[in-house]
């Protein structure tokens, strides 16, 4: 719609009494639509932007771009607040109910008990997985690695689940969830065993979500894993605060393949290939590296600070910083409180967490790190808990993924319900050659 008067454009749609930014370029007006969140954040909306003046936004890494608008997760990086279904994550401190938590973020309120009854029991019913995909597990190296035995696996349930690539229903996408979320650990603790040259241990019915993983992880057949309470709670809050952070880099991914109408399983499968990087999920094993070589004297903790701050050394501060919390991450803050209850539960001193803590005090006093608002994030004690629990080291991002898999249902599903979603197609700044002719290779 062109307003003579004002010689403004405006996007195809609009009225008028929109709110609005105007965008001036080349002398020409563009006005364009204004959305505000709940919580008051402003977005201004560029899906008209090039039809009106044929440019386009510019933001690699998305730093300043809204891929979508989602009422799952809020979080506040100036604020350190991080809510799911609006609900503060310190409130889960108390409530340490994983599966009660993933309830909520994919269905977007708290279960009633029927509801919690029944998704349990979906759980604990398609914790097995096919006979025959056992065998997949034969087909990798033993030191293969677990999370890409994790992306691979996923993808490989929806060929024993023909079904679970689409569902008509809420009832059947509840289902296809609770399949998926309920195997995720079945299929992470055979890759353990399989790496262990140890045999499978079955799901026992009678356990409940994160009880029945440590069992199938640590059990003999023989020798039942006797679950500490303490240990199971502490675990129940691990995957919590990892359940969801809106639109982080593998839950990007997720809705990217989502939104070709690829299937659920095929999507998460992507997720985890973006979580397993060591800028995203696989930070926390980085971090155990980072301390172990301190521990073992490799470095000094003032050291490690020197190079983190030196642009050449290619070295960063692993567990530190973050692209939204500009203050501190939450999650960080519980971990790290959580740390000395589960240690001291379980009668464990770990060295590791000294060295983490002399880490922290020694950043947030240097300006390098104060300037750029540089906090602990989720993965700088998330490692400690882990070890304490017997997490072998390279099992830590698959618990990563095994938290956040109930984040990416969620919002796959949110993505896949919303009618007015088109195929994330971003476009490019193109600095290549200009049109040049092509040269037969005799006069190459
Ligand atoms: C997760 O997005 C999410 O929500 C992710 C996550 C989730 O729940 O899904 O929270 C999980 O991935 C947590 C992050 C785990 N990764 C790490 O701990 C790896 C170390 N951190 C950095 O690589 C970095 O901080 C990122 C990747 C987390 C954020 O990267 P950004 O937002 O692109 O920031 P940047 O790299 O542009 O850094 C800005 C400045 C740079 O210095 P200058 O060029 O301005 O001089 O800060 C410096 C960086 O060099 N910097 C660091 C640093 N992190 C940033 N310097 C040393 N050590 C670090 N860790």
């Amino acid at each position: 719609m062109y307003d003579e008067a004002e010689n403004i454009t405006f996007g195809k749609g609009m009225t008028k009494m929109t709110r609005t930014a105007t965008l001036i370029l080349d002398g020409k007006k563009y006005e364009l639509p204004v959305h505000e969140g709940a919580e008051g954040e402003i977005g201004i909306d560029i899906t008209q932007l090039r039809a009106m003046s044929g440019v386009i936004a510019y933001d690699p890494g998305y730093a300043n771009t809204g891929s979508c608008k989602s009422a799952i997760t809020f979080i506040d990086g100036e604020k350190g607040i991080l809510r799911y279904r609006g609900i503060p994550i310190e409130q889960f401190i108390d409530y340490p109910n994983f599966i009660e938590a993933a309830w909520l973020l994919i269905f977007g309120r708290l279960p009633q008990k029927p509801e919690l009854r029944r998704f349990s029991e979906l759980l604990t019913v398609h914790a097995p997985l096919h006979e025959a995909m056992k065998h997949h597990f034969e087909g990798f190296p033993v030191n293969a690695p677990p999370m890409a035995i994790l992306s691979a696996m996923i993808n490989t349930l929806s060929c024993f689940d023909e079904h679970l690539a689409r569902f008509e229903d809420d009832e059947k996408f509840e289902v296809a969830a609770a399949k998926l979320i309920s195997k995720v650990r079945t299929i992470a603790a055979y890759s353990y065993r399989r790496s262990m040259g140890q045999p499978f241990i079955y799901p026992d019915p009678k356990l409940r979500y994160c009880a029945n993983f440590l069992h199938m992880m640590f059990s003999m057949p023989y020798d039942q894993y006797v679950i500490d309470p303490e240990v199971e709670d502490a675990l129940n809050l691990l995957f919590i605060l990892h359940a969801d952070h809106e639109q982080n880099c593998s839950t990007s991914t997720v809705r990217m393949v989502g939104s070709s109408r690829a299937n659920l399983f095929a999507s998460c499968a992507a997720g985890v290939c973006a979580l397993w990087g060591p800028l995203h999920g696989g930070a926390n094993v980085a971090v155990i590296e980072m301390l172990d070589q301190i521990h073992k004297g490799g470095l000094k903790p003032e050291e490690c600070i020197k190079l983190a701050k030196d642009k050449n050394s290619g070295f960063k501060l692993m567990g530190f910083g973050h692209r939204i919390y500009k203050n501190f991450d939450p999650r960080a803050r519980v971990i790290k409180s959580q740390c000395d209850k589960v240690l001291y539960k379980l009668g464990i001193h770990d060295p590791l967490l000294d060295i983490a803590r002399k880490l922290e005090e020694l950043a947030l006093k240097d300006p390098y790190f104060a300037e750029r608002k540089l906090y602990p994030n989720v993965d700088f004690y998330s490692g400690i808990i882990m070890r304490a629990i017997g997490i072998p080291l390279d099992m830590f991002t698959v618990m990563f993924a095994i938290g956040r898999l109930p984040g990416w249902v969620a919002q796959w599903k949110e993505q896949h319900d919303d009618d007015t979603m088109r195929i994330a197609r971003p476009r490019q700044i193109y600095i290549g050659e200009r049109k040049t002719d092509y040269t037969p290779i005799i006069n190459r």
